[in-house]
């Protein structure tokens, strides 16, 4: 079965099926599900660089994350969808914790792209006063907001930490945060012009154990991280869901990378672990950040790309290469998984996102 081509558990399901399937799916505007239900794409996602990408002039984007510019052969994901997305002629705020990393990230950008509207803003994800403050700046700054890409992301370390607030680190960033950002800029997000969400997740994913959400019981660097990436997908399909049946028209997108060289295990677990010594010693695992960086340009930018689907890497088992769909994994098609995880969401921040 080609990539993406997941069908509903348990039936068998011919060509004409998946081809009829497809196009109530594009009927619909989703080629990840149509009624609740996953269905085929259509057919793989053409060959696609980031020089296919139409321009993006008069868009405001937002880039979690985008301040990984290339130092010692690594380089972030988020730096190079901003870089592809100013250069495409965007109007681009890359947002993260670390302001000198990121004034070096925007000074890069304009000198990788003359002319290029970029600028950062601090945000740390684990910390809700200051989503709600760049909320606020970003308000203060424009009207609408066209695309957020919720790029960045942790690996756990060894120990488990908590935030200030006590929850468990990489759960507060990569699934707390992108959640809480997301409902804030929602109302810009709705009037943009074809506004779009953007969510990362990971070629494996973990589960979610609502009884230990926070690793209090089983703390795992490696589980820690994978189930947060779930999450992503569980919360990209539900934005689309609850986008489709409350007339939002924001578009919701799930990606992923595969395996790239950035900075995320050296910041994580560090390189005394297997994943450690995989990025020391056998460097053709590792696919340049500018190549990860396309399945999340593809979502962001090309018309072809739909709300409700999910897009990665098409070679080598979709860990690198060029975008195309890739295979939902069966926990992430649960829509009641997905709604309990969303409302868990909205308890944890104290707010209603729809
Ligand atoms: N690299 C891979 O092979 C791979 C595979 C699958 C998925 N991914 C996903 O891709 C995304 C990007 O990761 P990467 O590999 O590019 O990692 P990276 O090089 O370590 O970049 C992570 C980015 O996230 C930002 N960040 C971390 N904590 C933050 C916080 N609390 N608030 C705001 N920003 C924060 C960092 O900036 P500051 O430190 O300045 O905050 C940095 O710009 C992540 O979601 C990751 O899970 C990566």
């Amino acid at each position: 079965m080609p990539a993406g081509t997941g069908t509903p558990k348990g039936r068998g399901v011919t060509r004409r099926a998946l081809l009829r399937g497809a196009v109530v799916a594009a009927a619909a505007g989703s080629v990840g599900f149509a009624g609740g239900r996953f269905t085929a794409p259509p057919s793989a996602v053409p060959a696609w660089t980031a020089a296919d990408m139409p321009s993006q002039a008069g868009r405001r984007a937002v880039v979690t994350g985008g301040n990984g510019y290339p130092q010692d052969g690594r380089s972030g994901l988020g730096y190079h969808e901003a870089l592809g997305l100013a250069r495409a002629g965007a109007d681009v705020t890359i947002a993260s914790r670390h302001q000198g990393r990121g004034e070096e990230a925007v000074r890069r950008i304009r000198a990788a792209a003359p002319g290029a509207r970029v600028r950062f803003e601090t945000l740390d994800l684990t910390d809700l006063a200051s989503i709600t403050a760049f909320v606020a700046r970003m308000e203060d700054a424009g009207d609408r907001l066209d695309l957020l890409i919720n790029n960045a992301g942790v690996q756990g370390r060894l120990e488990r930490e908590e935030t200030p607030e006590g929850l468990e680190r990489v759960f507060a960033t990569n699934a707390r945060g992108p959640f809480v950002l997301s409902a804030g800029l929602r109302p810009l997000l709705q009037r943009g012009t074809a506004p779009r969400i953007v969510w990362t997740s990971s070629s494996r994913v973990g589960e979610i154990d609502f009884d230990d959400l926070q690793k209090v019981r089983s703390y795992d660097y490696g589980r820690a991280y994978d189930d947060t990436k779930l999450g992503a997908l569980l919360m990209a399909f539900e934005c689309q869901r609850r986008s489709t049946a409350g007339g939002w028209g924001i578009a919701s997108l799930a990606v992923h990378p595969g395996v790239c060289r950035t900075s995320i295990v050296v910041d994580g677990p560090g390189l005394d672990t297997p994943e450690g010594f995989r990025f020391q010693y056998l460097p053709f695992m590792w696919q340049d950040a500018a190549v990860g960086a396309l399945p999340a340009l593809y979502a962001a930018t090309s018309p072809m790309a739909t709300g409700g689907a999910y897009y990665g890497p098409r070679d080598v088992q979709g860990l690198r290469g060029a975008p195309t769909y890739a295979p939902v994994p069966e926990a992430a098609r649960d829509p009641d998984l997905a709604r309990r995880y969303w409302e868990t969401m909205e308890d944890l921040a104290g707010l209603s996102f729809s």
